[in-house]
């Protein structure tokens, strides 16, 4: 049977169980390590119930789901990326970077979805705006075993505009529940929303609201909010991550109001003290650019928020359980540079952090660059680090 490189121990039986199983009988076979376990196993604190377009529909998502995430972001979190990321915490939802509903219907699917058994629980965001290619992606994505699907409403870039979804949806409040409305009656996931507060002059209770009723309506099982409007015009989406303030208090009115939606915050929450102080206010707390920066914050969130050992202790051990995921993708053709570039920020902070870095920017490029490039890579940092102590 097919062992998971990052697993070893365990069995990579969830795909087959899934192609064997309808997406229901799927969904209720889900391995042991899975959140909707404890979901289903006790459904009074667990799952939570709304009226979707009239219909009852279970909340199926709870808020111990979302505590902590890593978000989506176009090229960082690739599932290597997010296979080095799940080495550091069992509990961390992790997501893809955005796909759109063109590639998933017509692109190289397995390049684009394809993902390691351990990644679980992992998340897909899908960018459209389509209702029935909404379907289309959803159903592809939900055969290639994903935990939920995410919808994108905050992305500002042109590209995004242009094909009238991302951040601009926050304009189309109807249009979003209709795409989450649709994607519900698709498939058995969870159907969540990813936006902002609002964009360019648009009042954001009044958006932000209008937005959330509408998805709540739809079904929508969680709400992630990236606490800042997006400038549609004028602002890079670089820039539209840093320059629009953020207003946490926004989103902690929005969990007031809406005490049923499991509601994540997200944008500048660089450590695990202001992760709690959040989760004060909301259901949970999506983490970016600090994950990917400096992952090893991950290795705190299984301790720190649910009272769990980390998988691992330290960095070091974080790269040696990493290891055997490295060797089989080696393996199968790929660059060591396209594991080792998500790990660049593994040692900040530490004597040797710029050595390694160094070393792995430059060798890891080589054409038959191996794990020995990499160890070489970590002991410039245990020597440093040595003589520093
Ligand atoms: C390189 C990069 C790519 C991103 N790509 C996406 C994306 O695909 N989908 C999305 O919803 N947000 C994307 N974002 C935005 C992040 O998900 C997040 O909302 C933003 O970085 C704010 O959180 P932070 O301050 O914790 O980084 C991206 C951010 C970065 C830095």
């Amino acid at each position: 049977m097919a062992r998971s490189p990052l697993n070893s121990g365990r069995a990579v039986s969830s795909v087959r169980l899934k192609r064997r199983l309808s997406p229901d009988a799927f969904f209720r076979a889900k391995p042991a390590h899975s959140p909707y376990i404890g979901a289903i196993a006790n459904p009074i604190t667990d799952i939570r119930t709304c009226t979707a377009f009239g219909r009852k529909s279970k909340k199926l998502l709870s808020p111990k789901d979302i505590a902590l995430s890593v978000a989506p972001m176009i090229e960082w979190t690739d599932r290597h990326c997010r296979s080095f990321h799940r080495v550091m915490s069992r509990r961390t939802r992790l997501y893809t970077e955005m796909v759109t509903t063109g590639a998933v219907i017509h692109g190289p699917r397995d390049r684009l979805l394809g993902f390691d058994d351990a990644e679980h629980p992992v998340a897909v965001q899908l960018g459209g705006s389509d209702p029935a290619e909404l379907v289309k992606a959803a159903r592809i994505c939900a055969d290639f075993g994903y935990d939920e699907i995410n919808l994108n409403v905050g992305c500002p870039s042109d590209r995004v505009q242009n094909g009238r979804f991302g951040a601009c949806l926050m304009l189309e409040p109807a249009l979003v529940g209709e795409c989450v409305a649709a994607m519900k009656g698709a498939v058995s996931l969870p159907v969540t929303v990813k936006c902002r507060i609002g964009v360019d002059e648009q009042d954001t209770e009044e958006a932000l609201n209008r937005l959330t009723e509408s998805v709540v309506a739809a079904g929508c099982d969680a709400l992630t909010v990236h606490a800042r409007k997006a400038w549609l015009q004028g602002l890079s989406p670089k820039e539209n991550r840093d320059i629009p303030p953020l207003d946490y208090d926004r989103v902690y009115r929005l969990k007031q109001k809406n005490p049923d939606l499991p509601t994540a915050i997200n944008g500048g929450i660089r450590t695990m003290a202001e992760v709690k102080e959040h989760l004060k206010h909301v259901d949970g707390v999506m983490l970016g650019r600090i994950a990917y920066q400096e992952p090893e914050i991950l290795l705190a969130v299984d301790r720190e928020l649910f009272g769990e050992g980390p998988p691992v202790a330290d960095p070091f051990e974080a790269v040696e359980a990493y290891e055997p995921y490295v060797a089989a993708q080696l393996a199968e053709g790929r660059r060591l540079h396209d594991m080792t570039r998500h790990m660049l920020g593994l040692f900040t902070g530490r004597p040797g952090a710029r050595a390694y870095r160094r070393h792995l920017a430059t060798e890891a490029t080589k054409p038959g660059a191996g794990l020995e490039t990499l160890r070489d890579a970590v002991a410039k940092v245990s020597r440093l680090s040595a003589e520093a102590a």
